[in-house]
């Protein structure tokens, strides 16, 4: 699926394929220097981290084995609200494993302290998350819901607008798009 195929769906192509493989190539220097000699257990997110999982992997040198979670997190429309369920949990036992967890994007990140939270009790030897995507609102510390969770490696600080494409979806679709984009309105808010 490219931009042609969304005809007018497609408000602007905010982060091209090219430019993401970039980024990504870039992280994997970072991630591979930085557990040199270690094994390396990358835990992604499902359904949107599909995409960055599997570019970020081919992109390493580090030996790495793959996992995958998928939780639900409750809230209304497009908004989080923090209330995650495990909906699919790892098979991998965490215990003293160096664990990446592989995300899509950081929004409030409400769903990554959770995560975090749950993952850390399962004893890791190190735990560090690596996202595609941050909003801003993961980056302002201190505000009235805690701390944003810590994020070692960030692609992209995006504006605060709702995205799709590679792997991140609206009502489930366009997440094969190859880039992030934003949608026109008239996608979510028909008939205004
Ligand atoms: P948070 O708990 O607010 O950080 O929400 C994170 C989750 O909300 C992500 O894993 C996505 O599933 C979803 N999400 C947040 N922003 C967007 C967006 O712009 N496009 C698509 N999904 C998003
Ligand atoms: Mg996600």
């Amino acid at each position: 699926m490219d931009a042609n195929d969304m005809g007018d769906d497609l408000a602007a192509v905010l982060i091209d394929a090219d430019q993401i493989q970039a980024r990504l190539a870039e992280l994997a220097i970072e991630i591979d220097a930085d557990y040199a000699g270690k094994d390396l257990l990358l835990v992604g997110v499902l359904k949107g981290a599909v995409m960055v999982m599997a570019d970020l992997a081919r992109a390493l040198h580090t030996a790495v084995e793959m996992d995958w979670m998928a939780v639900s997190s409750y809230g209304s429309g497009t908004r989080s609200s923090g209330v995650v369920r495990i909906i699919k949990d790892l098979d991998a036992d965490l215990t003293d494993r160096h664990v990446l967890v592989v995300e899509d994007i950081v929004d409030s990140g409400l769903t990554l302290s959770w995560l975090l939270r749950n993952l850390s009790s399962r004893g890791p030897a190190s735990l560090e998350v690596c996202t595609l995507l941050r909003k801003p609102e993961a980056q302002q510390a201190g505000s009235s819901k805690g701390e944003p969770p810590r994020v070692r490696y960030v692609g992209f600080d995006i504006p605060p607008e709702f995205v799709v494409g590679y792997g991140l979806d609206y009502a489930e679709k366009y997440r094969s798009l190859p880039f992030v984009g934003s949608l026109a309105r008239h996608v979510y808010r028909p008939g205004k």
